[in-house]
């Protein structure tokens, strides 16, 4: 067991140091953890503090920002102070100039300001000779732009620098090279995380992992990848080199006074994909020399690339969690530089003083699921290993606040109030099939994607005969036998919930089956396809066979659950693998949905019990004599294994015990 102290915090970027540093300032003995100081999107980024140029919508968001930026030339002024290295804080102004002319509102009248009401920053509209003028050397066709004179910089490379160096004068244990690889759950409470480094303890922890916290709790941060590389700006003394960022659409400018010019970034949904690529580089280097001609003969100095951390809004997250004594930040996307003195003031406002101002309430990680359904203490820390949800005793010994929460599944941060996932194949027709559906209680149904749209015999009108304003569709890739065909047919299954009024809905149930005898998935099809898929942003279901190694790959690789099958597929010889579920219901971090093979409500109770987070029954239900009684009958075992699942069983004995205890009987 390694020492003790009072916070402890997961990730060492500027966020995890801004809020290290603040923590001790304000008299907590703090340890920090960190991976990897290099991998850290905060060296990647720019170091812009431009809440302006950056187009932050009027709101909670750019509320913060302008708060941060308010605060940086004080933060920083402390920072220089205890550490004698300079951040490179420049408040340089910010241009940002268009080469269309903006339609400009009455309220805006000129001015950008007319939309943030009365605390309005300053901004001023340049026209076509005005921005010539100040700026020399624009491009020919940009016809005005917006003067930000408070939007400024930092070097962010110093800051980090700067950061650590504080940490250590200040004391602060910092441990590089540390990975987390769980945090470890007690009614409640963390009480510890398991580290490559052995056991760590603390009396609170903060999350600042950026773009890899997802690793360690399932809250929608995904990583989205920018490159970005800087020209060494020739001394040329007859030409004064760029005194402010000039901030284009989609590229900026922005000189360093090193002599260095950052030419940023794209912005790329493409997963972990590492590297700068030709066309990433192409492309910053076109809208460059577009923006600012003179600098296409500059050297080209060094390349490089990050992960943001980013959520489906873009906002980050920030505040306290389901456990107690854990606390959240992360979520920074475009804007952690700029928004790490207000993260660490508000985190350390609610960790020391339990202090919390209204606006935190709008980066609550909640916001992510709905009110009616949020998940459980116990399951929002289903994680790792030996963090599966464990039944919770209520102080009354009731079970009611859990059984109620019991049927909450969540998967990519959407709730749904079945364990219960149904299909549509093998029905004797489309009403039967309705019937049994709605018996089951079921909200995820799934949908054969191929025989949909080539309106295979028993799937005419199937799509249109179900009510999707209240079920979830799973498109799958059934009938595809390479991870090609199952790309191809994942991306109409997109369209086709498109269609259907689904707009937002990026599941797909992925099935790569060759083998057309016992129809047993493809391992290795299965985990090319699904990595592709999940670059291009779907959440990926997959079907497989029970193999614990592959469902940890699939995991890794993004997947949002993992579908072992029970017995081959239609067979309802039940669940014959049982042992392999089990490992890999306590390996997983995602939930595990039994998949296939389930022929009896007993068999479904008895995978529910296992603890499998779910269950998917299509021929079970569909060929029973009466599926519409059969429907429903699954939906209770679903529901009862579940809870049996939170009861906890009672230990198996090798000899018999008799109910009535003998102690007390009268003789
Ligand atoms: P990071 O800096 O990514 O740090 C996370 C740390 O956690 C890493 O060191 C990692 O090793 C560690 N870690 C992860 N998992 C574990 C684990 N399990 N155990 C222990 N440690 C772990 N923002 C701005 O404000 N202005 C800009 O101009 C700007 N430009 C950008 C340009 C680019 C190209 C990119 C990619 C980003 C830019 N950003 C900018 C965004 C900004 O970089 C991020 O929002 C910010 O750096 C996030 O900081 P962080 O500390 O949360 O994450
Ligand atoms: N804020 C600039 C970027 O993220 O690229």
């Amino acid at each position: 067991m390694n020492a003790t102290s009072d916070i402890l915090i997961i990730g060492g970027g500027v966020i995890g140091l801004a809020i290290a540093v603040e923590l001790n300032l304000r008299g907590a003995k703090v340890t920090v953890l960190n991976r990897d100081f290099q991998q850290g999107s905060s060296l990647a980024a720019a170091g812009m503090l431009a809440p302006q140029a950056e187009a932050i919508p009027a709101g909670p968001m750019l509320d913060l920002c302008l708060w941060s930026r308010s605060l940086y030339p004080e933060w920083i002024r402390k920072l220089e102070q205890l550490t004698g290295v300079a951040t490179g804080y420049w408040p340089c102004g910010f241009l940002a100039p268009v080469y269309n002319t903006p339609q400009l509102s009455n309220s805006e009248n000129g001015h950008p300001e007319g939309k943030y009401g009365n605390n309005a920053p300053s901004a001023l509209w340049l026209d076509r000779d005005a921005i010539h003028l100040y700026q020399l050397g624009l491009g020919k066709d940009v016809v005005g732009g917006w003067w930000y004179p408070e939007d400024a910089q930092v070097d962010n490379r110093a800051l980090a620098q700067s950061l650590r160096l504080a940490v250590q004068e200040l004391g602060i244990d910092f441990r590089e090279g540390v990975e987390v690889e769980a945090i470890e759950p007690q009614g409640g409470f963390v009480c510890g995380v398991r580290t490559s480094a052995g056991e760590f303890q603390a009396d609170h922890y903060v999350l600042a992992t950026g773009a890899w916290f997802r690793d360690l709790l399932p809250l929608p941060v995904h990583p989205l990848k920018g490159q970005i590389l800087s020209l060494k700006v020739p001394i040329d003394n007859h030409q004064p080199s760029l005194q402010r960022v000039i901030y284009g659409s989609g590229i900026y400018l922005v000189p360093r006074r090193d002599g260095r010019l950052l030419v940023g970034a794209t912005s790329e949904n493409v997963g972990w994909t590492p590297h700068n690529t030709p066309a990433g580089i192409h492309t910053l280097l076109e809208r460059a020399m577009r923006l600012y001609p003179q600098l296409q003969d500059w050297p080209i100095q060094e390349c490089w690339w990050g992960f943001r951390p980013t959520t489906p809004d873009k906002l980050p997250i920030l505040g306290s969690s389901s456990l107690e004594n854990l606390s959240l930040a992360t979520g920074h996307h475009r804007n952690g530089i700029l928004l790490a003195p207000v993260t660490a003031l508000l985190l350390a406002d609610l960790i020391v003083q339990q202090k919390s101002t209204p606006l935190l309430a709008h980066f609550h990680y909640d916001r992510f699921f709905h009110k009616s359904s949020r998940a459980p203490a116990t399951q929002m820390i289903s994680v790792s290993s030996n963090s599966r949800p464990t039944p919770v005793v209520q102080s009354d010994n009731s079970v009611l606040t859990e059984s109620s929460t019991s049927q909450q599944l969540t998967i990519a941060g959407r709730s749904f109030s079945s364990r219960l996932m149904t299909g549509t194949g093998k029905y004797p027709n489309l009403e039967l099939m309705q019937q049994s559906i709605a018996a089951s209680g079921s909200k995820i149904v799934t949908v054969a994607v191929r025989r949909v749209q080539t309106k295979a015999p028993g799937h005419e009108g199937l799509s249109e005969a179900l009510d999707w304003t209240k079920l979830w569709m799973l498109p799958n890739t059934a009938g595809c036998k390479t991870a090609e065909e199952a790309v191809r047919v994942a991306r109409l299954g997109r369209e086709m919930a498109k269609l259907l009024g689904q707009e937002d809905n990026n599941f797909v149930k992925l099935e790569v089956i060759p083998d057309p005898k016992y129809l047993l998935p493809d391992p290795i099809g299965t985990l090319k396809a699904a990595e592709q898929l999940v670059k291009e942003g779907f959440a990926v279901l997959p079907y497989i066979n029970a193999d614990p190694l592959l469902a940890k790959h699939l995991e890794e690789a993004g997947c949002v659950t993992v579908m072992p099958l029970g017995s081959p597929i239609g067979s309802g010889q039940g669940i014959k693998n049982a042992a392999n579920i089990q490992i890999i219901i306590e390996e997983a971090g995602v939930p595990v949905v039994v998949d296939a093979g389930i022929g009896t409500p007993s068999e479904a109770a008895y995978a529910m019990e296992l603890g499998a987070d779910a269950l998917l029954i299509n021929s079970a239900i569909a060929l029973a004599h009466n599926p519409i009684a059969m429907g429903k009958a699954m939906g209770m075992a679903t529901e009862a294994g579940r809870l049996a699942y939170i009861a906890g069983r009672m230990p198996v004995k090798s000899y018999a015990s008799a109910s009535s205890p003998l102690t007390g009987t009268i003789i």
